[in-house]
């Protein structure tokens, strides 16, 4: 479950942060935010302190109600803060349940306690009765909630269906939704360390496990038709993909087009899979004449991300990986990269949710997540797909946007340091005209001229930048050892 086409409804209680994190998360995800105690107080003509001491509990309920389900009912999806209580009303259970992916915000008491006192509350007075109501209320909020989460960064998670936890592979059997049969579709190294955890934490739902080739192998047309040929699933089963991009992408394109589709689960083992590539519900394969020209738009329905599986990973395979962390940092804004695994996974995974929840279809700001890549696929392809690696190529193609955008967006020129300090990429031998001739032919080149991403200052992607052909070819040049 998901949020795309639905409203995020966040709750908790009191002290939680539902107003902070909700307007924190509307702006993240470009939605309108509703906070509901703001709306009854507009509507009331007075606080709520004063409308719970004047017309009492009842009255405000009442209020509360109708303007929770109004909101609901709107068909713009929106970021909405309900009040404390207001899962207490049945109408308003209904509501959620119909219309909104519902996240509990949670908080400890003591917290709540702390926070509540600075405003006036009125059932945050007496600390024995404002704990009887923690206690009691903990129950109903579990049961209305599809995802918890303890800051902005897990709401916007849960806005895109990914689970991001230590030891959450071991928790794969209950987080994979619904109840149907379940197979399992691995690559083959991933297989080896990581099945047996797999298969037992899919207990009894698990009917068969299928392997896939390592690496670009798995994306072939052979490898899809051996897997759809495999598939003993109806369409209420679920195909759970564990592995590096390849395998997502693969599995997640079985799953699309696996009688007309069927729901599919990430299990991200790389760090390109767990930042990137298993995010956002592009799945695909390549043909010999190009990487990823056949595909489909199709959303896992869980995302479940175990950062301690990146221990396991290879030295090369982690390096891939960083370019794109660098990558997310540069766009958001933040120095990600420097933080500890399972913190820079959180945090690079709720970036790429919250621009894939916007535009779903890349038609916009999900165009942004190319920085660098346009020169990346070109230096790739001038290697003929063998000598360059894509992480490498990743790092080569930031260098160039980056050194493009100080001289034609003005931005600062020690926000590019960030390239040579952290990924140290040396330039390519590759060759230069088949290089050049795949960058005029990239994708997202229209009439003729490249359209490239940029950046006007770090965390201010603009995409659609079109510059002139000398310029972009002297900046390819640039990136290769004559
Ligand atoms: N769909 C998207 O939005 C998207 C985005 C970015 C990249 N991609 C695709 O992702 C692919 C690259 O993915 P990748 O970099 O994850 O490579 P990958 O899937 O080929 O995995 C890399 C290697 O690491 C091994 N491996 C994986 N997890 C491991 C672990 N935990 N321990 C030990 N070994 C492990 C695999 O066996 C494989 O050999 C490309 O095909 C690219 O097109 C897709």
């Amino acid at each position: 479950m998901n949020a795309l086409y639905r409203h995020l409804a966040l709750i908790g209680f009191m002290g939680a942060g539902k107003s902070t994190v909700g307007a924190e998360v509307s702006r993240r995800l470009d939605r309108l935010f509703v906070d509901i105690d703001r709306v009854v107080e507009e509507r009331a003509g007075t606080t709520i302190a004063t409308l719970f001491a004047e017309r009492g509990e009842a009255a405000f309920r009442a209020l509360e109600a109708e303007a929770t389900v109004e909101a609901l009912r709107r068909p713009e999806p929106a970021v909405i803060a309900l009040g404390g209580g207001a899962v207490g009303t049945l109408e308003i259970r209904k509501a959620l349940q119909e219309h909104a992916l519902t996240v509990l915000l949670e908080v400890a008491v003591n917290d709540a306690w702390k926070r509540s006192q600075s405003g006036h509350r009125p059932l945050a007075r007496d600390r024995t009765r404002f704990e009887a109501l923690y206690d009691e209320r903990e129950g109903l909020y579990r049961d209305c909630a599809d995802a918890t989460a303890r800051d902005a960064h897990d709401v916007v998670l849960a806005a895109g269906g990914v689970h991001v936890g230590v030891g959450s592979l071991e928790r794969l059997g209950e987080l994979v939704p619904g109840v149907g049969r379940v197979a399992l579709a691995a690559d083959q190294r991933v297989l080896g360390i990581y099945g047996a955890e797999a298969q037992i934490a899919l207990g009894t739902r698990l009917g068969a496990t299928h392997e896939l080739p390592s690496g670009e192998d798995a994306k072939s047309t052979g490898s899809l038709e051996r897997l759809w040929g495999e598939l003993r699933l109806d369409r209420k089963s679920t195909l759970v993909a564990l592995g590096g991009g390849c395998t997502t992408d693969v599995a997640g394109f079985a799953a699309a087009t696996y009688m007309r589709g069927i729901p599919w689960v990430s299990v991200p083992t790389t760090l390109v899979g767990q930042v990137d590539a298993a995010i956002g519900g592009k799945t695909g394969i390549n043909l010999p004449s190009a990487k990823n020209l056949i595909g489909a738009f199709h959303w896992p329905t869980r995302t479940v991300i175990d950062p301690v599986l990146l221990e396991t990973l290879p030295t090369d395979e982690r390096s891939g990986g960083l370019a794109e962390v660098v990558k997310t940092g540069l766009l958001a804004g933040e120095r990600l990269w420097e933080l500890p695994d399972p913190e820079l996974v959180r945090r690079c995974a709720a970036h790429k949710v919250a621009v894939c929840v916007r535009d779903p279809h890349d038609n916009a700001i999900r165009l942004s997540l190319n920085l660098g890549h346009t020169f990346a696929h070109a230096l790739e392809a001038g290697a003929a797909y063998s000598t360059v690696s894509h992480g490498h190529a990743v790092a080569l193609g930031l260098r160039a946007a980056l050194q493009l955008s100080v001289r034609h967006l003005g931005l600062d020129p020690a926000a590019g340091q960030v390239v040579e300090d952290v990924l140290r990429p040396r330039r390519v031998r590759v060759d230069l005209e088949r290089a050049w001739q795949a960058l005029a032919r990239d994708k997202k080149a229209e009439r003729g001229r490249t359209k490239l991403v940029l950046l006007e200052k770090l965390g201010k992607p603009v995409w659609g930048v079109e510059l002139p052909d000398d310029e972009v070819r002297a900046a390819l040049e640039s990136l290769v050892e004559r």
